[in-house]
């Protein structure tokens, strides 16, 4: 059939054998179909040409892109939003609710065949329809990511989604912003039926031809239009329930999720068109909150980095090196058992060579159990498990790395070994085989001595946990290649971390900016705080873990170690602290012994898949042991307040990223706020160390450093800092790298 109108730029329409109209969406200058303006016109322009000329029986809508229905808005809008009165906020919303209402209201059936993602306004583009059929390919998925931008859906979703599949459904799926599969999204009531992607087109077809026939889609608008029916007791407890889950998630420092909570609730009590003001009011609350600003940067920054290729020149449109087919990992301890895993899990075959079997023989379970891991079921799924064993090769020489295109050393931490294995990993392998090391604290630059060709060599410094880490140092020494950086870059983001490229200089990145928080800690300690508060006060400032618990978790041995390296570079002001020695002393090693700063007793399972994601060990108080551990190196007690408290634990991190700065160790300010996010679990509500510096202004942190001189360098505004509190100028501003890449 030839198609209708010829003057969209996103869309086409045709008509079908069987008088229906199918509208095929397709938005040019995006790699997935997002709403654009252009499209909100065609389609308005498309309904007005169906209204106006013969009319349809039903129409269908499809994307003319098997990988996307609608990914959802387009990201660009959201910051032009900012820049608008609430009001104008309430009118573009209901302007948009009321082009879908036109699907809703029209005098013939609709459907929407959903192969691909679809997301945020995609779905409630779908809602609106009266028919949905998703397939159930893998590339299928629906939901509402608003909350992780710091919004809620506002064309209709919070209205029309409660009304279709219940408010306590609803409520989970857009305050959590999770998507689900086809099925999962027919077992829900989401969508009338799932198919497979060839047969999609036909079954909508169907579906639609019985509407049709029927007018059943009338009966189902009048049960959209009603009221939510929801006793006190019914209401009582979603409350209840929802608001204790979201306040557990959110630790109160996000606003949208209990605001969607309160929207819903409120929406389902009203009819649709007060549910819609109810929506559109909250919609323009929430997208003019800074935490929303800071959500959608760093939703930003992280598209920014997906395209990074690794290096400066010709930033953008270098030529990607040749991906790595055949990694390799050195080294079957905790940090190359999680490397493995993540490797299976992403696709790959690996070779794993460790120079004792036993290391192989404990591994290979753990990696297993790790790599066939099913989110969802919360458990190892075992036929996954037995058919990622055939892609998993051990060894305990060197000589299986012969055909390896990439070799990632994860042996023992002591320079004198990993040397050894370096230069003997480049005997075993091809002369284009990239050799990275996942050291800590090892300079690249010394390692690289051991190799002929140091240009093929690179850190790619993982975190641990791997599997929940999702930073990458990639670690470029003096005579690392372009090229090398560029394989790790790609091969980091292959595995779904977030690499950033940071100059070779002791601590890397993260760890130099985890150690004056750390450090910080102790030194409040010493002066007679107590431990609880400075946790207490870490984490209501939204980190995940207080730093006392922190070095608990990490093992007060590696803090140890890793504090020797900092206090040998940077002893002025992150000097090895006397306390930890102690703990180490008095087998106080943290989690790992039972106790540390903390008593700790072992939760199940150590095994990294059977602990799963998240779970802590229980912790009880500190006790007199420690303080009688760190009495002898007491300090002049200090009064101090909750804000000083965080003050004191923060600002050095944000002086410490000036040096850093300083000193070149990353190529774009932007990295540091992504490494201390995705590697620290900084708080996304506040950006980064370096948004949230800005947030505050360098002359304000200038003046809040001031009362806390007389503990020395540590303390002291930096010549960059100082400057910045005289001239006004922010870290934003420092940007270097194009933006086009936004
Ligand atoms: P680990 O002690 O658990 O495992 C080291 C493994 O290397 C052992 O299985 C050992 O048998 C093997 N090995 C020793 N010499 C070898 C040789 N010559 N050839 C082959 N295998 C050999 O150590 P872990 O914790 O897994 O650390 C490994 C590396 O990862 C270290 O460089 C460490 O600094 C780094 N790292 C550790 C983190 C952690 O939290 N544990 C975090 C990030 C990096």
């Amino acid at each position: 059939m030839p198609p209708i109108g010829r003057d969209f730029t996103t869309l086409s329409i045709e008509r079908t054998a069987g008088d229906l109209s199918l509208i095929s969406f397709l938005v040019p200058g995006h790699l997935q179909n997002v709403i654009t303006r252009e499209l909100l016109r065609d389609l308005a322009t498309a309904l007005d040409l169906l209204d106006s000329g013969p009319r349809p029986r039903g129409i269908l809508l499809r994307s003319a892109r098997s990988e996307s229905f609608f990914a959802g808005a387009d990201i660009a809008r959201l910051d032009e939003l900012r820049l608008r009165t609430g009001d104008e906020i309430e009118g573009l919303c209901n302007a948009g609710r009321r082009l879908f209402n036109r699907l809703s209201e029209a005098p013939w059936p609709s459907i929407a065949i959903i192969d691909g993602v679809c997301l945020g306004g995609g779905l409630e583009m779908a809602l609106a329809c009266d028919l949905r059929i998703a397939t159930r390919e893998p590339r299928t998925v629906l939901g509402f990511p608003e909350v992780k931008l710091g919004l809620l859906p506002g064309w209709g979703g919070t209205v029309r989604l409660p009304r279709l599949i219940g408010p306590g459904p609803a409520v989970e799926l857009i305050a959590t912003g999770e998507s689900i599969g086809g099925e999962s999204a027919a077992r829900l009531g989401l969508v009338d039926g799932c198919v497979g992607a060839d047969a999609a087109l036909a079954s909508a077809i169907r579906l639609l031809e019985r509407d049709a026939e029927t007018h059943a889609h009338l009966a189902r608008r009048r049960r959209m239009n009603r009221a939510v029916e929801l006793d006190d007791d019914e209401r009582g407890f979603l409350e209840a329930t929802s608001a204790a889950v979201i306040l557990g998630r959110s630790g109160g420092h996000y606003p949208a999720p209990p605001l969607i909570l309160e929207t819903i609730l409120a929406g389902c009590s009203v009819d649709p068109a007060e549910a819609a003001r109810l929506e559109s009011a909250a919609f323009a609350t929430l997208a003019r909150s800074p935490v929303s600003a800071q959500l959608v940067r760093l939703f930003r920054l992280g598209e920014w980095n997906r395209r990074d290729i690794g290096i400066n020149a010709n930033f953008g449109d270098q030529p990607p090196a040749a991906p790595a087919e055949r990694p390799a990992v050195v080294g079957a301890g905790i940090m190359g058992a999680g490397i493995a895993a993540s490797h299976l899990r992403h696709g790959f075959s690996l070779t794993l060579v460790d120079i004792q079997s036993e290391a192989l023989t404990a591994a290979v379970p753990a990696i297993l159990d790790e790599a066939a891991w099913d989110r969802q079921a919360k458990r190892t799924d075992p036929s996954r498990a037995v058919g990622l064993a055939g892609r998993l090769r051990t060894a305990t020489s060197l000589s299986a790395l012969g055909d390896a295109d990439l070799v990632i050393e994860s042996v023992v931490e002591r320079t004198d070994v990993k040397r050894q294995v370096l230069t003997a990993i480049e005997q075993a392998v091809n002369a284009g085989t990239v050799i990275a090391t996942n050291t800590s604290t090892n300079p690249i630059t010394k390692l690289a001595t051991a190799l002929e060709d140091p240009s093929r060599f690179c850190g790619i410094h993982f975190f641990n946990p791997v599997r929940r880490m999702t930073l990458v140092e990639v670690v470029r020494g003096p005579a690392t290649s372009d090229r090398t950086v560029m394989v790790a870059v790609a091969h980091a983001k292959r595995l779904g971390k977030c690499p950033i490229v940071v100059r070779d200089s002791p601590g890397f990145l993260v760890n130099r900016l985890l150690m004056p928080y750390l450090h910080e800690s102790v030194e409040m300690l010493r002066e007679g705080t107590d431990p609880e508060r400075i946790d207490r006060v870490a984490r209501g400032f939204g980190m995940p873990m207080g730093p006392l618990e922190l070095y608990d978790m990490i093992g007060l041995d590696t803090a140890l170690y890793a504090g020797l390296v900092m206090d040998e570079a940077f002893g002025d002001r992150i000097a090895a602290s006397p306390v930890i020695p102690a703990l180490v002393r008095a087998g106080r090693l943290g989690r790992k012994s039972g106790a540390g700063f903390y008593e700790h007793a072992a939760a199940g399972s150590r095994s990294p898949a059977a602990a799963g994601p998240g779970r802590r060990s229980r912790q009880r108080g500190s006790d007199a042991t420690v303080t009688a551990l760190v009495e002898p190196y007491a300090l002049p007690p200090r009064v101090t307040d909750d804000a000083t408290i965080a003050d004191r634990l923060l600002l050095p991190v944000v002086l410490e990223a000036t040096r850093v700065l300083d000193e070149g160790i990353v190529r774009d300010v932007r990295d540091i706020d992504l490494a201390v996010i995705h590697a620290l679990g900084f708080p996304a509500f506040r950006g980064g160390v370096l948004a949230w510096a800005d947030s505050i202004g360098a002359a304000e942190i200038v003046r809040r450093l001031e009362p806390l001189a007389d503990l020395g360098i540590r303390m002291l505004p930096t010549p960059r800092l100082t400057e910045m509190a005289r001239s006004g100028s922010t870290f934003a501003s420092l940007v270097r790298l194009p933006d086009s890449l936004h």
